[in-house]
């Protein structure tokens, strides 16, 4: 049997989270917060503007889990059951093992702390189970609360990547972070490290 490279996507958890595979019955609460245009200024995908473009998206990852293509877990926050953002990574490559990180989380919830935790799971899998060796992140140039999650769970500044996207009609600079394998060994052995998980 062929390896799987996000080994079937499994639930994964934090303190406060439990990470798992979408289903369609989450197409309200991903409606709920990808229908807000605060939420998407910053994200190469349009706001929703019916509860069918949240469906759209399952079913695209659905036929990804399929073919073991998605890293993608919905983010639950454990207290109330309610599905709050999305963590995933979108692009990867396997020959070099790397991967890039995205995510996203409902408005309502920003400002807790609930990213990096659920990014520091996210890395803990991509290390320690799926054996990658680089985890990207990048962001808008003026998303700055975005890179404010990628350095607070290690990730380095490595400069401007110039016109790296085409989205919504532009070409976007942005700020490209990443963190390696050995980076985040060292960093677990940092008492003054805040794991999360
Ligand atoms: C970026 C994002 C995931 C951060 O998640 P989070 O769980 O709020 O992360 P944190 O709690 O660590 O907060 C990160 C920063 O956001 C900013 N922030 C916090 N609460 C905020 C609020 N209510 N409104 C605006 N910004 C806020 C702060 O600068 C904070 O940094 P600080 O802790 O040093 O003050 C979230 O803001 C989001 O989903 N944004 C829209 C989607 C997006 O931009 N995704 C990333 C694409 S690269």
């Amino acid at each position: 049997m062929r390896e799987l490279f996000f080994k079937g996507t499994p639930q994964l958890e934090t303190e406060r989270l439990i990470l798992r595979k979408l289903k369609l019955q989450d197409a309200d609460d991903i409606f709920e917060y990808a229908a807000d245009k605060e939420v998407t200024r910053y994200l190469t995908w349009e706001t929703h503007k019916s509860v069918e473009d949240a469906r759209k998206f399952i079913n695209f990852i659905l036929d990804k889990y399929k073919k073991d293509e998605a890293g993608e877990w919905g983010i639950v926050l454990k207290e109330t059951g309610k599905l709050i953002g999305s963590i995933g990574m979108p692009w990867h490559d396997k020959k070099n093992k790397r991967a890039e990180i995205g995510f996203v989380l409902s408005r309502k919830y920003w400002g807790q702390g609930i990213m990096p935790e659920a990014v520091n799971r996210v890395l803990q899998f991509a290390f320690a189970e799926m054996g990658l060796n680089r985890i990207e992140c990048c962001h808008a140039l003026h998303n700055e609360k975005s890179g404010r999650v990628m350095q607070k769970v290690g990730m380095s500044f490595e400069g401007i990547a110039r016109e790296k996207i085409l989205a919504k009609n532009k070409f976007w600079d942005v700020k490209q972070y990443a963190i390696l394998r050995s980076d985040w060994e060292r960093l677990r052995k940092t008492p003054s490290f805040t794991c999360y998980n």
